[in-house]
């Protein structure tokens, strides 16, 4: 512990929340000198009061401790990045239940979101919702600024998915399916399209009738035939089911390369956190219906060890 840098560090986080040093001193019981003193690196806090000064602060005691922020959040120049996603106050119901509550995020141009929840929580509705495969109760939903219920076309045409299963012909060849999808959406650039075979690494098979293909090759000939329309955002609903670890790795890479290369947007859902969080930069997690955490990635590798704990924390209870 360096006491100056901690105390400086201190009256940096002070002035952020906008306290006094005599209001942070009530808050403690202590004196205003005491603060002050710990300011100039006089006097360094105890320990009990450590942690109570970590939660004024909205920091960690070894951040305290250290006297800087041990990640930097994501800064969003809201200037220069344009929304690709906008839900506002969306809610869904199917029947008398509400499934979805009030949910409110945005993307960003670039941004890889993880959306993760346990099963039931409602991502997979809420995706559906997006895409305008179900009706919403209220709220909006905008995507590439075009909201769905007045430029639903446009809206969609911003978008490539894989919900669930991607939805193949078997019995003709990867390619054949690829060329299908990308007559009917129009799309006449070759080099695009082969691009993306490789991309998904599938060139030595693309010729082969997709039902003799593993369930890893269906999935980025899936992927392949979300990408054709050269999406600015992907959805992908829960696109590690059946994977092995291997194909998990390799999926991760493909769309780390893409949402490098081709700046597209991508939200993943997921029920297993530790499978998507090492290509996210921001997570939200829904539960219940509700988005009950938004944060950047940089803070949830810092808080690493406790990620786990944290994500069933925020869980009330999971339902297989
Ligand atoms: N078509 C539907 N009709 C009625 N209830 C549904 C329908 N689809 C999903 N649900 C219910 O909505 C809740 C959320 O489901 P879902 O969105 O599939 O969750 P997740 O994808 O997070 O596992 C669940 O309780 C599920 O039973
Ligand atoms: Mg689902």
């Amino acid at each position: 512990m360096n006491q100056e840098k901690m105390g400086k560090f201190i009256a940096e986080l002070r002035t952020e929340c906008g306290y006094t040093q005599k209001e942070i001193g009530n808050m403690l019981g202590i004196t205003d000198n005491s603060v002050s003193k710990w300011e100039r690196g006089i006097n360094a806090p105890d320990i009990s009061i450590l942690t109570t000064l970590s939660e004024i602060f909205h920091v960690t005691v070894q951040e305290l401790l250290n006297g800087e922020r041990n990640f930097k959040k994501k800064e969003i120049d809201k200037t220069h990045h344009q929304k690709v996603l906008e839900v506002k106050n969306l809610s869904k119901s199917f029947g008398k239940r509400k499934i979805l509550k009030n949910i409110t995020f945005d993307i960003y141009e670039g941004d890889i979101v993880g959306l993760i929840g346990p099963n039931g929580a409602g991502k997979t509705t809420l995706i559906k919702t997006i895409l305008s495969l179900y009706h919403m109760d209220s709220g909006s939903v905008k995507i590439g600024g075009y909201d769905i219920k007045k430029e639903l076309e446009k809206a969609l045409s911003q978008t490539g998915s894989i919900i669930e299963n991607p939805d193949m012909y078997q019995n003709i060849s990867g390619r054949k399916n690829l060329k299908i999808t990308s007559l009917i959406n129009d799309i006449k650039d070759k080099d695009y399209i082969e691009k993306i075979i490789r991309f998904v690494k599938l060139e030595d098979r693309i010729d082969d009738k997709v039902k003799k293909y593993s369930l890893g090759m269906k999935q980025r000939l899936g992927l392949a035939n979300a990408l054709i329309k050269r999406p600015k955002l992907l959805i992908l609903d829960e696109p590690t089911n059946g994977l092995d670890p291997a194909g998990i790795k390799e999926l991760r890479e493909i769309l780390k390369k893409i949402n490098h290369e081709e700046n597209m947007s991508i939200l993943i859902s997921s029920h297993i956190l530790s499978e998507v969080e090492n290509i996210c930069d921001r997570i939200l997690i829904i539960d219940e219906g509700k988005i009950n955490s938004d944060f950047g990635i940089e803070e949830v590798k810092y808080k690493n060890i406790s990620l786990e704990d944290e994500f069933f924390s925020k869980i009330k209870k999971e339902k297989e």
